[in-house]
């Protein structure tokens, strides 16, 4: 790779390593054993501490964070629930960087997780060479985070095959994976401290009532919901568009009252009222805060790059086909109706741009 290539999106303990190694050198409250941080020390690192120069980095409600410390405290997994787009990746990915100061221990579940993604696989051609040896095995997330006392993510572990979500059950609860083809001690791998999983589901594609009733025992289960008031989502989105349109190369900031709209199109799409309690119709297209911060993204993209300014409502009615309308061809007929009805009775000059783009929807 060459040096001037840049990595899209380094993992959290990359990104903010500063914040941890401060956290760390300040951090004199007990830790649990093997942990880096104490939980009051993680919780800062998540929920952010202005004083400290800690920024914030999940928006969410702050005692979601001490339960999920204090389950992974204990031996239990913990099992983050919720609708798409909702964090629960970031804040899986924050928890292991601040618990262990690594988050790339990491399985993607699907329905071609196989055994060997979680546990172990063999190099082949040193198995044919010395036949099965410590050297010749390739130890997978799970065992490493064992062995090394780490804590492993577990992603969408609902959408892998039930036999495969089996497999976890004797691990969370013997803490020791068995390799036969090894003899002496090398054939038994145990879990040292520090050593848990955080699992993340959600509720819309294959859902948590689908997982083996075994392993969901072996969980606490937290839900996270979606951002409750506009001004927060709307600070949120602001400053991750920030920092994606500036890395992306573009050279004006987001215009605050264009991010109002979108937020506000975005939420009234998604809860079905609009801010003023009104019901109206909502989309079957899931209108995340992760969907809200890529859209912005592109309206300042498509500004940027196409005439050399912020992004304007014309742009985020482009966008917005895309996003809002991906397979339910109703979607798109309320989000016309949207435009049509409820832009037009808003005050201000970004509703009315709004308004007046609609016809760029297509069809
Ligand atoms: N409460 C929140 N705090 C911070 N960022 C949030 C929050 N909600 C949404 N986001 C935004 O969403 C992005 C994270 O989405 P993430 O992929 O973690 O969601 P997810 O719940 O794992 O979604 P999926 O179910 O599709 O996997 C963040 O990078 C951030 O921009
Ligand atoms: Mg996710």
């Amino acid at each position: 790779m060459s040096d001037n290539k840049k990595v899209q999106r380094p993992p959290a303990e990359v990104r903010f390593a500063d914040e941890l190694a401060r956290l760390r050198e300040s951090d004199t409250a007990h830790r649990p054993p093997g942990w880096a941080l104490s939980l009051q020390g993680a919780r800062r690192f998540i929920v952010g501490d202005p004083r400290a120069g800690i920024t914030r980095k999940f928006v969410g409600d702050p005692s979601l964070i001490d339960r999920a410390l204090v389950t992974l405290a204990t031996t239990r997994g913990l099992m983050l629930v919720g609708e798409p787009g909702t964090a629960k990746s970031l804040l899986s990915e924050l928890i292991a960087a601040a618990v262990c100061g690594e988050s790339t221990l990491t399985i993607q579940g699907g329905a071609a997780t196989t055994e060997d993604q979680i546990k172990y696989s063999w190099n082949y051609a040193l198995l044919v060479a010395e036949g099965p040896s410590p050297r010749s095995l390739v130890p997978a997330p799970m065992l490493r985070g064992m062995a090394e006392g780490k804590v492993v993510r577990f992603e969408e572990i609902t959408r892998c095959p039930l036999e495969v979500q089996d497999c976890m059950l004797s691990l969370l609860s013997e803490r020791v994976v068995a390799i036969p083809e090894l003899t002496g001690p090398d054939g038994m791998v145990f879990a040292n401290d520090g050593f848990t999983v955080i699992a993340t589901a959600n509720t819309r594609d294959r859902g948590v009532n689908e997982m083996s009733a075994a392993l969901k025992r072996r969980f606490n289960f937290e839900t996270v919901f979606p951002i409750a008031d506009l001004a927060t989502e709307l600070d949120l989105v602001e400053q991750e568009s920030r920092t994606l349109l500036e890395r992306s190369g573009v050279g004006v900031q987001p215009r605050r009252d264009v991010l109002e709209v979108l937020v506000t199109t975005f939420r009234e799409l998604r809860d079905g009222v609009t801010s003023s309690g009104q019901p109206m119709d909502r989309l079957t297209t899931v209108m995340s805060t992760a969907e809200a911060v890529s859209v912005a993204h592109a309206v300042g993209l498509r500004g940027w790059f196409l005439r050399g300014e912020a992004g304007t409502p014309a742009d985020l009615v482009e966008c917005l086909a895309g996003t809002a309308a991906k397979d339910n061809p109703d979607d798109l007929a309320r989000l016309r109706r949207y435009l049509e009805q409820q832009a037009s009775r808003r005050k201000g000059a970004q509703w009315q741009a709004l308004h007046q783009a609609r016809h760029l929807l297509p069809g």
